[in-house]
């Protein structure tokens, strides 16, 4: 027995071709306005809460979240990042993962520098490069000073130098979004020691 194709189709296959072609571009425009949403609410809301690595750090006062100058640096675990004092006192934030392979380096009080424990590096507390295979020195984050009515006083400029607090009751905000690359092993900073 032959088969019947439905007597509709027959009659006016165009209709249907029209018909899926039309889904087809509702179904694409509907993909469209969908990927635009998506994108619109990720620029309108920060991807990273406070207080999260790859968001903003609000900490206490330079004096209290920053040590003496010169001495063993302040780490944060969960922003990643160690708060060094220079001799001139001057204040950066410090990116912990190395610039080598990206191990954990720590600190070594004794030695007074930075020692990466997988290959050897070793960085001065403002992060300088002194040796090792790390192709630069540490990188940093952006440092924000605020006063007490959350305006912004001082910022780490983009060369990611260290920042000369204007005064130590300024609160502290660390962008662990805002990561500034160490310069290359070799090039210095105006507070490299040696
Ligand atoms: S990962 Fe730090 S020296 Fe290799």
């Amino acid at each position: 027995m032959a088969n019947k194709k439905p007597q509709n189709e027959e009659q006016n296959p165009e209709v249907t071709r029209r018909e899926f072609l039309n889904l087809a571009w509702l179904a694409s425009l509907g993909f469209f306005l969908i990927d635009i949403g998506a994108v619109t609410v990720l620029f309108a809301f920060p991807r990273f809460k406070e207080g999260e690595f790859g968001g903003r750090f609000v900490l206490g006062k330079v004096s209290e979240v920053f040590p003496e100058p010169d001495s063993d640096p302040a780490e944060n675990p969960k922003g990643k990042f160690w708060l060094s004092r220079l001799e001139d006192g001057s204040i950066i934030a410090l990116y912990k993962v190395c610039t080598h392979l990206g191990c954990l380096y720590n600190w070594q009080g004794q030695e007074h520098k930075f020692i990466c424990p997988c290959h050897g590096s070793q960085f001065q507390l403002d992060g300088t490069y002194i040796q090792g295979p790390a192709p630069r020195s540490l990188d940093r984050f952006v440092v924000r000073l605020l006063d007490e009515n959350g305006n912004e006083v001082a910022v780490t400029d983009e060369e990611g130098l260290a920042l000369v607090p204007p005064d130590e009751d300024l609160q502290v905000v660390v962008e662990t979004g805002q990561l500034i690359r160490g310069r290359p092993s070799g090039e210095k900073y105006p507070t490299s020691e040696f």
